[in-house]
């Protein structure tokens, strides 16, 4: 598995995982096309003999960093890609002067809560009922980590 930059060629590869792993709530093609256009959005590709296997899109303005979407191919899934791909965001991030890097994730979502807490991610906040699926709505968690 490798990494790099995200391009704007990407964007149909990351649409297609994207739906793949949220349904109903991924983001258009537009909506990933329109935020890899952006000064201030740095997304990382992961890829495996040129099939993307997952990406993260970060959004940085000045001292703070914000993961905007993170996901992994179901295919790929345990295998580390998704460790590596937040590892690489962290330094990327980082190396772009962020200071404190900051997500939300759906109360119920064990992996990602998992993962996050295995880097360095701490509980900062709550959002009550910030998402909404399948007839009812779940709290976001907000979480922060020093960079
Ligand atoms: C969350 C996600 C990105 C993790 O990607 P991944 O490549 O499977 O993660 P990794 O293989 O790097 O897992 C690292 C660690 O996270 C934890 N973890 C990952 N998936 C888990 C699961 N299904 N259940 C419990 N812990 C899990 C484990 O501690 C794991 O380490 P281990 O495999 O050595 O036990 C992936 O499950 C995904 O795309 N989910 C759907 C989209 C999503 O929820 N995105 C995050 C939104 S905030």
């Amino acid at each position: 598995m490798e990494k790099r930059l995200a391009l704007a060629a990407d964007a149909p590869a990351l649409a297609a995982l994207h739906a793949e792993s949220f349904g109903a709530a991924a983001w258009s093609l537009a909506q990933i096309a329109e935020s890899l256009a952006l000064e201030t959005t740095l997304g990382l590709v992961a890829y495996d003999g040129g099939a993307v296997q997952g990406f993260v899109l970060c959004q940085i303005t000045e001292s703070e960093a914000e993961i905007l979407t993170f996901c992994v191919t179901p295919s790929a899934r345990r295998k580390g890609v998704g460790r590596d791909l937040l590892i690489g965001a962290q330094e990327a991030t980082r190396q772009r002067q962020a200071q404190r890097l900051f997500l939300e994730v759906a109360a119920d979502n064990t992996a990602a809560l998992a993962l996050y807490d295995q880097s360095g991610f701490r509980v900062i906040g709550k959002r009550s009922a910030y998402y909404s699926h399948d007839g009812k709505t779940v709290d976001a968690v907000m979480l922060g980590a020093d960079l």
